[in-house]
């Protein structure tokens, strides 16, 4: 936290101002994102809801530098993205944002090791360290080294899905970005996927889960709506009601 005339500010760690997304592809467009301006301060874990097609995945995309916006402008940690070269910004997402999705992307030639290990491989971390690092992210988001090495396709989605935290989590980037990352799992594998993004936030990650459960949404702090592309509003989550607690 930053103190700032005798105030303790909290620090924006992606400001998103008057984002417009419009998809073309030959003479048709589909605007997508129609005026976003969002502002995430550090340690806040937040959830967006919406119905599907008002652009929740092209905000979280945009906001996790996977693409980029038509007109607008995104800051992470106060730097303007657009100002950036190719290098600059694989490098500002290589090292800040961790992306979980909804079918976990996992690669299935390699083992959950060596799925783990991808994003220290451009930080040029030499293996065995490499090895101590994923495990140590493994244990966190499992607790269960023993499936290092195995192939993804031999865990249950669940377990797929912890692997895939674990690979987000290896590099400690400070902001986790999830996209619908308990749709494909039953009750039990989302309250643990949940716990873990609590447990992540408590110790310092900035946490974004887009989601259609509403006992996902009231875990977090803030619910943010989308709807045809624009943030119709904010909704404070019902803790009672988060998966957690029922
Ligand atoms: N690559 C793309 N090309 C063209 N249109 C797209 C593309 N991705 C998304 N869209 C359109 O943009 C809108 C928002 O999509 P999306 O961000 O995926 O919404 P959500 O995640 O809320 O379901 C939808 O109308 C969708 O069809
Ligand atoms: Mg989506």
């Amino acid at each position: 936290m930053l103190r700032r005339h005798g105030v303790y500010m909290r620090r924006e760690v992606v400001v998103l101002e008057d984002i417009v997304k419009i998809y073309r592809s030959g003479s048709v467009e589909t605007p997508a994102l129609r005026g976003i301006s969002l502002k995430i301060y550090e340690g806040e874990f937040i959830a967006i809801m919406g119905p599907s097609g008002s652009g929740k995945t092209t905000l979280l995309n945009i906001m996790g530098l996977l693409d980029k916006p038509t007109s607008g402008r995104v800051y992470i940690d106060g730097i303007e993205v657009s100002k950036l070269n190719s290098g600059e910004i694989a490098r500002i997402r290589n090292y800040k944002i961790g992306f979980v999705f909804q079918s976990f992307n996992l690669i299935n030639r390699l083992t959950v090791l060596e799925n783990i290990e991808i994003p220290l491989i451009p930080r040029g971390i030499p293996r065995p360290k490499r090895i101590q690092m994923a495990t140590n992210a493994l244990i966190r988001a499992a607790g269960d080294p023993s499936w290092l090495p195995k192939k993804p396709n031999q865990l249950s989605g669940g377990q797929q899905q912890r692997v895939a935290i674990a690979r987000a989590i290896v590099g400690e980037p400070p902001i986790l970005l999830a996209d619908e990352p308990t749709g494909n799992l039953d009750m039990a594998s989302s309250r643990i996927v949940v716990k873990t993004f609590q447990e992540l936030n408590k110790t310092g990650s900035t946490i974004v889960v887009i989601t259609h459960n509403p006992e996902v949404a009231n875990c977090t702090e803030k619910i943010y709506v989308l709807r045809d592309g624009r943030l119709i509003g904010e909704v404070s989550p019902d803790p009672s009601k988060c998966i957690l607690n029922m």
